[in-house]
């Protein structure tokens, strides 16, 4: 659908809305992202990128999303793959639960809606994976629907240009910057507008060092005009996240590690991982050693502790500590399902986290060193 093209009025009375909305789209022509590869696209690489870009950048999402429409051109391909694929794809992106949703979302698309991803607001946002924001940017983006988005940018621009004060992760605040979202949407050009929204948030009205002397909102951003932008949003009220620790057995035989695939739900779910143990039951075992024996069957040698390192999760922060452990005799066959003895190369191109691939890495560096 092609987008008309929105032609700036200068009116001093103009309602204030208005002239956001004005300067938002203006300054999007302009200055804004434009040849990103999903802008423009079907609705199923709209859909992708906006889960993509939840919690992560437009760089880092960029070589991701054309390797997977690469291997995953349309709902059909994605739907009749392998979550373990789908996966892979994902690998080192983090969020797994995203692209577990996102194969979920297709196969349910082909038996729901014939294939076809679905074109109203409500339809949308009951697919899983797809909350108000996604939903919006969606519509607007694929049907140039007349939604209000609100990602982390957005919030921080408008409680900015409002002067809201209070953490924007509250019920409260959120419920008023919703308000504010829908208040200043545009009648017409609403994916422009959104783009710019979007673009604003990401290059001028960043967190730290925000660029507000070319902000083309500068004359009547409330944050501005009191000098509250460096207070502006209220940071998140500070929590100390709970510490868990988990020590990895890295079972090495020959060119193989034996990995296994993580429950479903849970950190990691879905992904390969070196078999992993609280530390706390590894000292009652005192013995690594024995703890394979008893759980894999394996007799290893116990060669070496790598450093602790420490990967943050949303909710906790994890201290990993890597044992290398070399087999003796590896069993013929791993008798439990989802456990895998894999050649390192290949792991590598597997379901894993980034703390494994980094752990894959290091094993292939010290081989080479031998
Ligand atoms: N962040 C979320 N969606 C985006 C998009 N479509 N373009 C750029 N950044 C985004």
């Amino acid at each position: 659908m092609e987008e008309r093209v929105y032609t700036l009025i200068k009116n001093r009375n103009n309602p204030r809305s208005k002239l956001f909305a004005h300067r938002v789209i203006d300054w999007q022509q302009r200055h804004g992202r434009h040849g990103l590869p999903w802008q423009g696209a079907d609705v199923y690489r709209v859909w992708l990128s906006e889960i993509m870009l939840q919690q992560t950048q437009v760089v880092t999402v960029i070589p991701y999303y054309l390797r997977f429409v690469a291997r995953f051109p349309t709902i059909a391909v994605l739907a009749s793959d392998s979550e373990d694929a789908v996966l892979a794809h994902w690998s080192g992106l983090g969020y797994y639960s995203r692209a577990r949703n996102l194969h979920r979302t297709a196969q349910l698309i082909m038996q729901r809606y014939e294939g076809k991803f679905p074109q109203h607001f409500e339809d949308i946002l009951a697919l899983p994976g797809i909350g108000r924001s996604t939903a919006a940017a969606i519509s607007a983006f694929a049907f140039h629907e007349r939604c209000a988005i609100l990602d982390g940018n957005v919030k921080r621009l408008l409680a900015r240009y409002h002067a809201i004060e209070g953490y924007t992760g509250e019920k409260k605040i959120e419920a008023q910057l919703w308000q504010q979202a829908e208040a200043l949407l545009p009648k017409r050009n609403v994916a422009v507008y959104t783009q710019g929204l979007m673009d604003l948030g990401a290059l001028i009205c960043t967190r730290s060092k925000p660029q507000c002397p070319i902000c083309p909102l500068q004359t009547d951003c409330a944050a501005y005009q009191n000098e509250l932008v460096t207070q502006l949003p209220t940071p998140r009220p500070r929590k100390v996240l709970p510490e868990k620790h988990s020590t990895f057995l890295l079972l090495l035989n020959g060119p193989d590690i034996l990995l296994e695939k993580r429950p479903g739900s849970g950190i990691w779910g879905g992904l390969w991982c070196p078999p992993h143990v609280d530390p706390g039951l590894l000292n009652e075992a005192q013995d690594p050693r024995a703890y394979c024996l008893q759980y894999f069957g394996t007799e290893t040698i116990h060669t070496l502790a790598l450093s602790t390192f420490t990967h943050t999760f949303t909710h906790f922060k994890l201290h990993i500590t890597p044992l290398l452990l070399q087999v003796i005799n590896k069993p013929k066959q791993i008798q439990e399902a989802g456990m895998a003895w894999l050649n390192v190369d290949d792991a590598l191109q597997a379901a894993i986290p980034t703390p494994v691939r980094k752990l894959l890495q290091e094993i292939q560096t010290r081989r080479r060193a031998l």
